[in-house]
C-alpha cells in the first residue's frame, strides 16, 4: 500500500516544481523588463516579425512530426502475437522526402530573414546623430549636433530616426533596446564605427523604453542599463535646449554648501559639470574626466549606470558606499560625512 501514495507523492511534487520553475520564469516578464515583443518602432517591428515568422513554421512542424509520432506509437504498438512490421531501412522515397522538405523550410526562413535584414534601415534625411560611449559600466549619450552630453537616459525625438554611433573606450561591449532595436557589438579602436539606425513610433512619446548591454563586459556587465525617453518633437527641442543651460546656480544653502563641496572635492577630479568646473561641455578639460557629466544630473531618471532610480534616497546610498552598490566600479568610497552627503545630494539633485 505504500508504494501507490508515494508516486502519487513524487507526481504532486513535480507538478508543484514545474509551477514553481515557470512561476520563476514568468516573474522575469515584469512590466518594466525589456521585450522584443512590444515594439515601439518600425527596426524592432520588423525583427518582432522574424520572430513570429519563425514561431509559427516551427509550431506547425512541432505538430505535425508530434501528431506523427503519437499516431505511430499508438498504431504501431506491440500487442499480443503481433508479427514484425514490414522493414524500412534504406526507403530512398522516405530519405529524400525528409531532406527536401527541412530543407524547403530553412531556405522560407532564411528567405524572410535575409529580406528583413536588407529591409530594416528606417532611411530618411535628418537623422539625430548619438554618439553613445560604453564605459565600464555605464553609458554616455553625447550629441554632437547640439553640444550637450548625458548618461543613463537617452533621449530621443518620436519619429525620427535615431543614427547611434557606438563607441567604447575600454573592452567590447553591445548596444541593445529590445523595444526599438536589435542588438549592435559597440567595439574599441574599430577603424569603422558601428553604427545602429532605429526610430520611436510617434505612439511611443511620453514612454521610456529599457537598454541593456549584451556582451559580457566585466564584473558588472549585468548593471549596465540605461533608458530611451521618447519624447514628442516639442519635448525634445525642450530638452534640448535645458541641457544646453550651464548648471543652475544653486539657491538654497545647503545646496550651495554641496557645490562648494563639489569643486573643491575630489568629485570634480571625475566629473564635470558645465559652469563649475568645465566652460562647456566642448571644453577640452572634459577629456580628462572619467566619470559621467553631471551638469543636468537632477532631470535623469537613472543613475549610477542605470542600477538606482534617481532619488534623494537612492543617491545618498550611492554616495555613502558607491563599492557596495556596485563593486569594481573607478568611483571609490570617499568617506563623506552624512553632513556632506546630504549637501552634495541637495545639490546634484537640484540640477535640473
Ligand atoms: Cu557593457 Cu556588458
Amino acid at each position: 500500500m505504500r508504494r501507490p501514495l508515494f508516486r502519487r507523492a513524487k507526481r504532486w511534487g513535480i507538478i508543484a516544481s514545474a509551477i514553481l520553475l515557470s512561476s520563476l520564469l514568468l516573474a522575469a516578464c515584469g512590466e518594466n523588463s525589456p521585450s522584443i515583443l512590444n515594439p515601439a518602432g518600425p527596426v524592432a517591428a520588423k525583427e518582432a516579425g522574424i520572430f513570429w515568422f519563425i514561431l509559427i513554421v516551427a509550431t506547425i512542424i512541432f505538430v505535425i512530426v508530434e501528431a506523427a509520432l503519437i499516431y505511430s506509437i499508438v498504431r504501431y504498438r506491440e500487442r499480443p502475437n503481433s508479427a514484425t512490421p514490414r522493414q524500412i531501412h534504406g526507403s530512398n522515397t522516405l530519405e529524400i522526402t525528409w531532406t527536401v522538405i527541412p530543407s524547403v523550410v530553412l531556405i522560407l526562413v532564411l528567405g524572410y530573414t535575409i529580406y528583413t535584414m536588407l529591409t530594416l534601415y528606417p532611411g530618411g534625411a535628418n537623422q539625430l546623430q548619438v554618439r553613445v560611449v560604453a564605459h565600464q559600466w555605464w553609458w554616455e549619450f553625447d550629441y554632437p549636433g547640439y553640444h550637450i552630453v548625458t548618461a543613463d537616459s537617452m533621449h530621443i525625438p518620436a519619429g525620427t530616426v535615431v543614427d547611434a554611433q557606438l563607441y567604447s573606450d575600454n573592452v567590447i561591449h553591445s548596444f541593445w533596446v529590445p523595444a526599438l532595436t536589435g542588438k549592435l557589438d559597440v567595439i574599441p579602436g574599430h577603424e569603422m564605427t558601428n553604427h545602429l539606425h532605429f526610430k520611436a513610433d510617434a505612439s511611443a512619446a511620453n514612454h521610456s523604453y529599457p537598454g541593456e548591454c549584451v556582451e559580457f563586459c566585466g564584473a558588472q556587465h549585468a548593471h549596465m542599463h540605461f533608458d530611451v525617453v521618447v519624447d514628442t518633437a516639442d519635448n525634445f527641442n525642450t530638452w534640448i535646449s535645458s541641457q544646453q543651460q550651464m548648471a543652475l546656480t544653486p539657491t538654497g544653502s545647503l545646496a550651495a554648501q554641496g557645490q562648494k563641496l563639489f569643486a573643491q572635492s575630489s568629485c570634480a577630479g571625475c566629473h564635470g559639470i558645465v559652469g563649475v568646473n568645465l566652460k562647456s561641455y566642448d571644453d577640452p578639460r572634459a577629456a580628462g574626466l572619467v566619470g559621467p557629466n553631471l551638469t543636468h544630473f537632477g532631470s535623469r531618471g537613472l543613475i549610477a549606470g542605470g542600477v538606482l532610480t534617481n532619488t534623494p534616497a537612492n543617491l545618498t546610498t550611492w554616495l555613502q558606499n558607491p563599492q557596495a552598490v556596485k563593486p569594481g566600479i573607478d568611483m571609490p568610497q570617499l568617506g563623506l560625512s552624512p553632513d556632506q552627503i546630504n549637501a552634495l545630494v541637495a545639490y546634484l539633485e537640484s540640477l535640473k
